[in-house]
């Protein structure tokens, strides 16, 4: 028990430590909801590619886990969510061919 109050203890301090992460470093988000396949989100990646907090939160998406409801219909208007950059003429590459870069196939 103490063991797991001190690793507790200790992730906190890193994650105020390198304050460069979404969620603590090494965790991982998962969106299991499409039939396209779930969506494992690596809450380091992003900060690695130079989107840091303020590029998602709180304009994009709010900081609580399924808050977000995302359709097809965001997908392909570009509206909201992951989609305001991964779309023609955004930050990031669009979804036309990279279903998979962000769909784990079931
Ligand atoms: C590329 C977009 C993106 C970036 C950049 C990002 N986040 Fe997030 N964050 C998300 C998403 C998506 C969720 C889940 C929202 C949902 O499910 O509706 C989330 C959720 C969270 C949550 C809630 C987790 C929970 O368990 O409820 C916190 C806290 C958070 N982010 C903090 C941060 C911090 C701090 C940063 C910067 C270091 C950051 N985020 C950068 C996309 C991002
Ligand atoms: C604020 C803009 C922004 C938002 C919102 C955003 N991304 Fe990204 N994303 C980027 C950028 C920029 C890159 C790096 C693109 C590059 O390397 O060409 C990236 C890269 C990625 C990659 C890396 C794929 C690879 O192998 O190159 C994945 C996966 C990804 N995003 C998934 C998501 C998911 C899932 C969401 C929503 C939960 C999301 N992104 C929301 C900007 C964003
Ligand atoms: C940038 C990342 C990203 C890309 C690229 C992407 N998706 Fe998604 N997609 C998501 C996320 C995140 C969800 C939310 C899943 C959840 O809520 O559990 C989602 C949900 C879905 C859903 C469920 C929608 C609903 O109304 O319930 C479908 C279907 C889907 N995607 C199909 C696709 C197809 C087809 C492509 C390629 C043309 C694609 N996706 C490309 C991130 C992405």
């Amino acid at each position: 028990m103490k063991k797991i109050g001190i690793g507790i203890v200790f992730g906190m301090l890193l994650g105020f430590a390198f304050p460069g992460y979404a969620l603590p470093p090494g965790q991982k988000m998962e969106f299991t909801k499409s039939p396209m396949g779930k969506v494992v989100f690596d809450g380091n990646l992003h900060p690695s590619k130079g989107i840091m907090c303020d590029g998602c939160h709180p304009a994009v998406f709010e900081q609580k886990k399924g808050t977000a409801k995302i359709t097809m219909a965001n997908h392909e208007a570009g509206d909201k969510y992951c989609f305001v950059c991964h779309k023609e003429g955004g930050k990031a590459w669009p979804i036309k061919d990279n279903c998979n870069k962000c769909h784990i196939k079931p």
